[in-house]
């Protein structure tokens, strides 16, 4: 073992300790850095990290993902501690749309019903009729009566996506992710020419191009259910790269390719295990919501849930 890696058990030793102690858990994204997903008690996507937070009966939850994630989480477990190691882990597209600029679309389409991507600020959640995620959009589209005008917010792209699936005309926001967008069609021509029986798995905040290139569409922990029961042994994948960790992890004897290794998402890179460790000891930093934004916000999340 050289220095680094006796540093490195020191610290993960120190973090099993304290979490311990503390009556914590460490919730992680699909995204995070290697080191973070394998310290964690939970890695999922955005509706599964949200649902165990709600689940666990421990008292602390240390938040690895984006700013958005541990709103949620907070939102459906409001007695519970929920900390993230990085304040300023944000998510690019959640903050495409504030809270003035929907009450502005809201007053241009008074009958529009507001279906908001969990990509959102609570704020956002507070002012929308239902929440969804890349998993269950298009069920919860589809629930919305025929005659109901839908506005959907933040993603384009995803609403371009459950709008086809669907078939539902929907008004969306000029909202996307700057991180999927680096994913370009050609990239995944090339790749397809380079590994010819790989499957190719897309994320559904992609561009409609590379989507139409896509064998599946697949929320990301829907990415790492079908990777595993596919009997394919190659994939390529559309999606943010922090993922192929986990692919790998799973899945040691299949080969997967990044679609493009600029799908770098930097505000989920933030994280490591130094700041998991100092926000265990110093109790920080503390995911606040004010009561009557986070009762809002969570009647819109409550409607998905229901639904799906
Ligand atoms: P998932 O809900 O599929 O994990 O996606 C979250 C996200 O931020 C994708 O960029
Ligand atoms: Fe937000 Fe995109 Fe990063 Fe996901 S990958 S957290 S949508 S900026």
């Amino acid at each position: 073992m050289n220095i680094l890696e006796v540093n490195q058990k020191a610290l993960v030793n120190d973090i099993l300790k304290l979490k311990q102690q503390r009556k914590a858990i460490i919730l992680a994204h699909n995204y995070q850095i290697g080191e973070v997903q394998d310290i964690a008690d939970f890695v999922g996507d955005s509706l599964g990290l949200s649902q165990e937070a709600a689940r666990t009966d421990a008292e602390m939850i240390v938040f690895c993902g984006v700013h958005f994630m541990a709103e949620t989480a907070k939102i459906l477990s409001p007695d519970k501690t929920v900390l993230m190691p990085d304040l300023n882990a944000g998510c690019a597209m959640a903050n495409m749309i504030t809270p003035r600029q929907l009450k502005e679309m809201k007053r241009k389409y008074p009958e529009a019903v507001v279906v908001a991507y969990i990509n959102t600020t609570a704020q956002i959640k507070a002012e929308s009729d239902y929440c969804c995620t890349s998993a269950n959009g298009v069920k919860v589209v589809q629930s919305i009566p025929k005659e109901k005008e839908i506005l959907f917010i933040p993603d384009k792209y995803l609403g371009d996506y459950i709008s086809k699936k669907a078939n539902r005309k929907m008004i969306l926001w000029e909202g996307w992710c700057p991180t999927h967008r680096r994913i370009l069609a050609e990239d995944i021509l090339k790749k397809k020419a380079q590994y010819p029986k790989a499957e190719v798995l897309v994320h559904p905040e992609c561009t409609p191009d590379v989507i139409a290139m896509a064998d599946k569409v697949l929320s990301t922990s829907g990415i790492c259910r079908y990777a595993k029961e596919s009997n394919s042994e190659e994939f390529i994948i559309g999606t943010e790269i922090g993922i192929l960790h986990r692919l790998k992890k799973e899945n040691p004897q299949k080969k997967f390719y990044p679609a493009s290794n600029l799908a770098d998402c930097p505000n989920m890179k933030l994280n490591n295990l130094e700041k998991i460790l100092w926000s265990l000891e110093d109790t920080a930093f503390l995911v606040e919501i004010p009561a009557e934004i986070a009762q809002n916000a969570k009647r819109s999340i409550d409607r998905m849930l229901k639904i799906v």
